[in-house]
């Protein structure tokens, strides 16, 4: 019997779930994905924006959560899609034809252009680590009140966490946020918009 597309991918997810005794050992997002998928089903999201796809570790936690609030990811990467989320794209499209929109592109340029949607429920932001600031400078704003944006590699010695804290000084008083930073591999700031 032929799985589903999304039996495929609920297997994938709880294969990347292992992280390193997994057999997609890079992935350096693994410890987060509960995180992803249960933030998704908290704000009952119909929208998210997802900066960095590469071999769909987040992207996987995303579709999985959106498949049960009805919404809708949008995705971009400079590079084409890696395995293992490339082999299942076209036959999850075929089934849910409006889940997943994947643009190849760079962050700036999209934005600068007005493809990616204008609001969303949750923001990741995980393409290049030296601009982590400019990107959220582009696409911080776009978060809804009750939503979160989700930052990777805070634990990273390039000043990741130095550009997320420069852009909430500057963007989002303490106020209108609350943040922590997720320890364990990388690390991940949680930003929720108040
Ligand atoms: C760490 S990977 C993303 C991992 C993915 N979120 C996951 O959970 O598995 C970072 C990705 O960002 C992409 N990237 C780097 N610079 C970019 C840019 N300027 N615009 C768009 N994507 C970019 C890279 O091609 C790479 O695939």
């Amino acid at each position: 019997m032929e799985l589903t597309a999304v039996a495929k991918l609920e297997a994938m997810y709880t294969e990347l779930c292992r992280g390193k005794d997994g057999q997609y050992q890079s992935v350096g997002m693994w410890p987060y994905l509960p995180v992803l998928r249960a933030l998704v089903g908290q704000t009952r999201a119909q929208q998210v924006i997802e900066l960095g796809v590469r071999s769909g570790g987040s992207t996987t936690a995303f579709l999985l959560s959106l498949m049960e609030t009805g919404g809708q990811l949008w995705s971009c990467d400079l590079d084409i899609l890696w395995p293992p989320i490339n082999k299942l794209k076209p036959a999850l499209h075929q089934d849910h034809p409006k889940l997943w929109t994947f643009v190849q592109g760079d962050t700036t340029e999209l934005a600068l252009e007005g493809s990616p949607p204008t609001s969303c429920d949750v923001l990741l932001v995980d393409a290049a680590f030296e601009k982590r600031y400019i990107d959220l400078i582009h696409y911080g704003l776009r978060v809804r009140p009750g939503g979160f944006i989700l930052v990777h590699d805070t634990n990273r010695e390039d000043a990741v966490r130095e550009q997320v804290e420069r852009y909430l000084a500057l963007s989002w008083p303490a106020v209108h946020c609350r943040k922590s930073y997720l320890s364990g591999n990388k690390g991940l700031a949680v930003v929720s918009v108040l």
